[in-house]
């Protein structure tokens, strides 16, 4: 949709109250569980593209969005949106754009800039005329003719694609991904908004055993252990309109407050985290600690092999290592993030189909668990001797992954662990209804479910689908 300068300002000037026009960029296929996350915190959104979603927000919001949201990358303001074929319609229209009602007379903003299949091409020169416009109405806008730029920090990006330029403020700073826990990670660490997408679209919920056997720093079970405890995502690091004047830093405590009294105590069934690794290991508990669920996970040095467990009914969510050597027969793409150069480190193709022929093997030993796996690995399905469930294909970095999701039975009243027979605790602001919708991407292959037991059927604790697929 294309929206003139005049609109969007009108709709959203940073020094009042009315609604922000607010984009949510994410990983491609988490669109779904952001509009969801939004949902749990009361906001209505739209999904705009792909990863991208989209609502209309109050300060309040953005402060709720960036604190809670578990699986977007940032909140971006659109500023405007229109065309720009060449120079002068993308200078004189950010020009007209009242940006002293935007910004403060000493921010600093460096503008970044894309352009994808637009006339102009050149990104440099485009940043270039985006600076110079705002510039020259700053300087209209706050009747000053200097610009120190040492106040907060506004970064505007120029997006032209098909020669329609879209102008945003970010408000969250560095990527959301970095909750700020994170300072030891393995060769291969998953994004913590991945980590978190894939225990959102599972049957986990608090109280419920879950085991991730590959778990390198642990991003998988200590994610959990922030949703199960209803730990905001940015509880511990700071956001870029913190500093903005229209953002009071009264509206930022109370928010944070708010969120802080939401957590919840200690998980009573501790998630269990294992790796062969034993160096990694120590980078998890590390991990752990500083998002402060420490108390809520084992960290176990063990090859895949040898898990086991006498709980029911828990999931298996992980993400084994995966990948393709060049020339191999395998056609998932190798993920150098994930063991370095593909030339020379990471496991052979042998050992990898090894490692995944024996996972039915290993998954025998829990045969009333759901087993949850993200990988770029594409004989998943072939090793594991049928199909998943449900599949969704979902972006680890710039890899191209499939989860699969092989749902276990459902549980009888009588086989539910003691945890599960007690109130189910509070659902984290951010878990998503229960009810699910058909999600954009995911295919439902449930005509290969695993068999219901043969015993009558009491009314059953599960949701009828995955929560948050
Ligand atoms: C893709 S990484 C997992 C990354 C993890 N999700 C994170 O965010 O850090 C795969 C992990 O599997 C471990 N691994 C490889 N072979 C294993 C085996 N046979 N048993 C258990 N762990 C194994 C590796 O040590 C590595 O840490």
């Amino acid at each position: 949709m294309e929206k003139k300068p005049s609109e969007s300002i009108a709709s959203s000037p940073a020094t009042a109250p009315q609604p922000f026009d607010l984009i949510v960029p994410c990983a491609f296929g988490l669109e779904a569980i952001v509009k969801r996350e939004l949902k749990g915190l009361g906001i209505e959104a739209t999904i705009s593209d792909s990863g991208r979603v989209s609502f209309r927000g109050t300060p309040e919001m953005v402060c709720q969005a960036n604190l809670w949201l578990r699986t977007a990358d940032r909140i971006l303001i659109r500023v405007a949106e229109f065309p720009a074929a060449d120079f002068d319609a993308l200078f004189e229209t950010t020009r007209q754009i009242n940006w002293g009602k935007l910004l403060p007379a000493d921010a600093a903003f460096p503008v970044t800039g894309r352009s994808i299949k637009s006339t102009l091409t050149s990104v440099p020169a485009c940043q270039r005329s985006v600076k110079r416009a705002i510039v020259d109405a700053m300087m209209r806008d706050h009747r000053t003719s200097e610009l120190p730029e040492t106040g907060p920090l506004y970064k505007v990006d120029v997006a032209i694609v098909k020669d329609v330029a879209t102008l945003t403020i970010d408000t969250t700073g560095r990527s959301l991904h970095r909750r700020g826990y994170r300072t030891h990670i393995s060769s291969a660490p998953l994004k913590e908004t991945l980590a978190s997408a894939m225990v959102l679209l599972s049957y986990w919920r608090s109280g419920r055993p879950l085991i991730d056997p590959f778990c390198g720093s642990g991003t998988i079970p200590i994610e959990a252990a922030r949703i199960g405890r209803n730990l905001a995502p940015g509880l511990e690091r700071e956001f870029a309109c913190q500093a903005w004047p229209n953002f009071s830093a009264e509206l930022w405590s109370d928010t944070r407050s708010t969120a802080a009294n939401q957590s919840l105590p200690p998980l009573e069934e501790k998630l269990l985290g294992s790796d062969i690794d034993g160096r990694v290991l120590t980078a998890a508990r590390d991990n752990a600690i500083r998002a402060g669920v420490q108390d809520d996970i084992h960290f176990q040095a063990m090859p895949v092999h040898e898990i086991s467990s006498s709980k029911r009914f828990g999931c298996v969510i992980t993400n084994p290592p995966y990948g393709q050597r060049i020339g191999s027969g395998h056609s998932s793409r190798f993920d150098a993030a994930d063991h370095g150069d593909p030339d020379s480190e990471g496991p052979e193709d042998w050992e990898l189909d090894e490692l995944y022929e024996s996972l039915p093997q290993i998954f025998e030993k829990l045969p009333t668990w759901s087993k949850y796996i993200l990988t770029a690995y594409s004989n998943l399905e072939r090793a594991m001797g049928r199909s998943a469930n449900r599949r969704r294909k979902l972006y680890n970095g710039r890899i191209e992954c499939t989860y699969y999701q092989y749902q276990g039975p459902k549980p009888y009243a009588s086989d539910r662990p003691a945890t599960e027979k007690s109130p189910a605790p509070a659902q984290p602001i951010t878990r998503e209804p229960t009810t699910s919708e058909p999600s954009v991407r995911e295919t439902n292959t449930s005509k290969h479910a695993a068999p219901e037991p043969a015993k009558p059927k009491p009314k059953s604790p599960w949701p009828k689908s995955p929560p948050n697929s």
